[in-house]
């Protein structure tokens, strides 16, 4: 923070004389109004700590609408007090110059934001400049490749199908223009709320700047303060929304290919991850299996039994997600029934002369639903009912940022029109332009929202290609195609980890990667690294070799098979974490600096010292990969300060530095510790937990369906803040939400005697879990590990080992 006070004095003595002349304003309940010349400022309180900032010209307010932002927040205010130059909250100072640059600074005097430059117009083009700090670091923007942090880097937002992206592809997929700005510990995060083909820039252009901008659209973004970053995610989510709890079965282990053909070959697969013991809970079938590639239909001939076979997967335990992709076959009078409707309904996108836009995707020339109307999102959703009347039980919405095969756009021309029709929006015309980054979110909303329909007690799961912010409301998330390249697996982290920033806890990258054919170490290091991510699926190209877990021979199966076991083990800890991001939008996949935000001496996220490899997978294990996971030679693991344990074999690790063993309430503000070097060996990814961890493992099932067999395990490691919780319920409806769930806390106290107490928490909720007995397992660095089994009847109680 000391930098950062001395940049604040530096900057004050050189703005003074603007800082000390106000705009013209006006002021609001909760915020105020400022104007210079034909130009506007409206900056609100949504909450204390919750800013927007909307700005404009010749008196021509934009409308005020968001597809992102739920209404609830973008409406909340607060009462602020005037000063000045500006006004005040609870917690922000809110400062405007004469030439309407806007200053925010926290109640401690901590300047969290300043306007560099008054905003740059060139017609309807703008840009603003924000001061960088060089001690500044930034996070999120969704899945774009590259190191995690952003700083020194330039994107743009506009949804690309770019297959074969590679680290310096610039788009891909989605657009989330949500970033967290990091600095020596204090976090900011911003949303920029424009949907057109948005701009950022975090240092590149000039060293002391960032900048972001459109090329139209309006000027709104919103300020969220930490200064905590976890209280940052907790605060977008608010604003955007949390991702729902899925179904469970959605984290279990998940094969897919481009495409198992015909019904015989997925029937085969599903044999074999059974007869293997491979467990897995999902079983995918790309565009191969339709009819000419026409959404929403079956090919008879390769699939002669559709309906039996979804019933016989799910016998097998498991359950099939099958594409439906938004083009629509153009075909009239085939009978084809989403294009005749679809027509009947007037539910597609216009050229702008009135006449349909029809473009080239996989079926051949195809019209696409303007996702842009609420009837026509009804409409698409009705569209499911047969795949949901056969109880399939996932659907995964690909191409849709929207792909057409027109080069060298690889999408719709500009001028497309939309035809808006949307609660909280005006009815009105716009062009591909504004609605092309939202076209992916409104698809898979179309999506979630008409599954709730067809089957109101059944938590949909939706994957989905493209996006924007609040995409996470309605479904999960990958990256597109990546490639069976080591550089891609090593990308699969720090994507995970912004996407996790953005608001998409629950996403995945093709295992094994998509484009070409991995390795079979290649493909045993990422099997093992996906097990520890949100969502694990396998999946592969076309005329790429074959992908499962046992197709490079029983050494390599063995390997694959342990990782992902470890995985269903893990389930109980997996899920709680899903359901927490489901309140607070935490993440599955942290970086470190989101639970260690003070954990270097200088402020700088810690993520960068590990470069890139490390990552927090929940709040207690450190997955700590290789950051070039293709070499052999040793690489340095770099643990925040404290005590850890090895996860595979409990082995202790004191890394406290001296600061933090000398007062152990501050336990992540000390120095960096000295890096422990690991020798990588094909079998081994190093998992460590934290100390104070107490983690719920399941006995090992073979799917999320199976029962386990066996008491609920508690690891407990010793140490401070010992605590750790669970939650359970059916994995599948909606009945948590009336207390059909179960929640349980557990703490523990290493006394003197050098007794470990374990406190287990009475059962909230009248969920009746698998088990009878706890498992209480305690790893203090000793072997064996202290044991002991006792009934849970469900009142809690106090267990003590010794
Ligand atoms: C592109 C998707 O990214 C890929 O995962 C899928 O296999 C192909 N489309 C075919 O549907």
């Amino acid at each position: 923070m000391r930098t950062r006070l001395l940049s604040l004095a530096a900057l004050l003595l050189s703005c003074l004389p603007v800082l000390s002349q106000p705009a013209q304003s006006r002021p609001l309940p909760n915020g105020g109004e400022f104007s210079a010349g034909d130009s506007m400022l409206r900056v609100t309180a949504l909450r204390d700590d919750v800013l927007r900032v909307r700005m404009w010209r010749r008196g021509h307010a934009p409308e005020d609408a968001s597809w992102a932002v739920l209404p609830e927040a973008r409406t909340a205010q607060v009462n602020v007090t005037p000063t000045t130059g500006g006004f005040e909250t609870a917690t922000l100072e809110v400062t405007v110059d004469d030439k309407l640059r806007l200053a925010v600074t926290d109640r401690a005097g901590h300047l969290l934001q300043q306007d560099i430059e008054p905003v740059q117009w060139q017609g309807d083009r703008f840009r603003i400049y924000k001061r960088k700090w060089p001690n500044e670091h930034f996070f999120g923007l969704g899945d774009k490749p590259g190191p995690l942090d952003r700083a020194g880097q330039a994107f743009t937002m506009w949804n690309t199908d770019n297959f074969g992206w590679q680290e310096s592809t610039d788009p891909i997929y989605k657009s989330i223009p949500f970033f967290i700005s990091f600095t020596s510990g204090t976090a900011l995060g911003v949303l920029f709320d424009n949907t057109w083909r948005s701009f950022f820039d975090f240092g590149r252009e000039m060293p002391d700047a960032y900048s972001f901008g459109a090329p139209n659209g309006p000027i709104d973004y919103y300020l969220i303060y930490g200064p905590d970053p976890k209280k940052v995610i907790e605060t977008y989510a608010w604003l955007t929304g949390p991702t729902p709890l899925p179904p469970l079965w959605s984290l279990g282990f998940q094969q897919s290919r481009y495409t198992y053909e015909p019904e015989s070959r997925l029937t085969e697969v599903a044999d074999r991850l059974r007869a293997d013991h491979i467990p897995a809970d999902a079983l995918y079938l790309d565009i191969d299996f339709q009819q000419k590639n026409r959404p929403f239909t079956v090919d008879q001939i390769k699939f002669p039994n559709f309906s039996s076979m979804v019933s016989e997967l799910a016998r097998k335990q498991f359950h099939l997600v099958v594409i439906t992709d938004l083009h629509i076959a153009k075909v009239p009078n085939e009978g084809y029934a989403p294009y005749d409707s679809g027509t009947a309904g007037d539910h597609f996108v216009k050229n702008p002369d009135g006449s349909t836009y029809v473009g080239p995707v996989w079926p051949g020339p195809s019209v696409f639903p303007e996702f842009t109307q609420k009837a026509t999102r009804e409409w698409w959703g009705g569209l499911y009912k047969e795949f949901a009347s056969q109880k399939v039980a996932g659907f995964w919405n690909d191409m849709n940022e929207p792909a057409v095969f027109t080069y060298p756009t690889k999408t719709m021309p500009d001028d497309v029109q939309h035809r808006i029709d949307e609660p909280g929006f005006q009815k009105r015309t716009a062009t591909h332009l504004e609605i092309h980054n939202i076209y992916g979110l409104e698809n898979s909303r179309a999506t979630y929202e008409g599954l709730l329909k067809l089957q109101p007690n059944q938590r949909p799961f939706v994957l989905t290609r493209a996006s924007y912010a609040g995409g996470q409301r309605y479904a999960a998330t990958w990256t597109g195609d990546n490639s069976s390249t080591w550089n891609h697996l090593r990308q699969t982290v720090p994507q995970l980890l912004n996407l996790g920033l953005s608001g998409f806890s629950l996403s995945g990258a093709d295992v094994g990667g998509f484009a070409g054919s991995p390795s079979p170490d290649l493909l045993t290091r990422w099997l093992q690294l996906a097990a520890f991510q949100p969502i694990d699926r396998d999946h592969a190209a076309k005329g790429t070799r074959d992908h499962e877990p046992w197709v490079d021979g029983p050494q390599h199966e063995t390997i694959r098979r342990r990782y992902i076991e470890e995985r269903y083990r893990l389930l109980p800890y997996l899920y709680t974490a899903a359901e927490e991001t489901s309140h607070d939008g935490m993440p599955i996949m942290r970086p470190l600096f989101l639970e260690f935000p003070h954990a270097t001496t200088d402020g700088h996220p810690m993520d960068l010292d590990a470069g890139g490899g490390e990552y927090m997978f929940g709040a207690n294990l450190l997955i700590a990969p290789s950051p070039s996971p293709e070499e052999v030679a040793p690489y340095e693991l770099h643990l925040p300060s404290g005590i850890w344990y090895d996860y595979w074999t409990g082995e202790k690790l004191d890394r406290r530095t001296k600061t933090a063993a000398r007062d152990l309430e501050i336990r992540d503000a000390a120095a960096a510790t000295k890096p422990i070097m690991i020798t990588p060996k094909l079998e081994e990814l190093p998992v460590y937990v934290r100390e104070g961890s107490i983690l719920p493992l399941a006995p090992l099932t073979q799917s999320t369906e199976e029962k386990p067999q066996g008491p609920l395990t508690l690891r407990v490691y010793p140490g401070e803040h010992c605590n750790g919780s669970i939650y359970q319920d059916d994995g599948t409806s909606f009945a948590y939400r009336n207390g059909h769930s179960l929640r349980m806390s557990f703490t523990c106290e290493q006394q003197s005697n050098g007794q470990v107490r374990v406190h287990i928490g009475a059962h909230e909720g009248d969920y009746r879990p698998w088990w009878h007995e706890i498992r209480v397992e305690v790893n203090d660095g000793t072997t064996p590990a202290k044991t002991r089994t006792i009934e849970d009847a469900g009142r809690g109680m106090d267990v003590a080992l010794q």
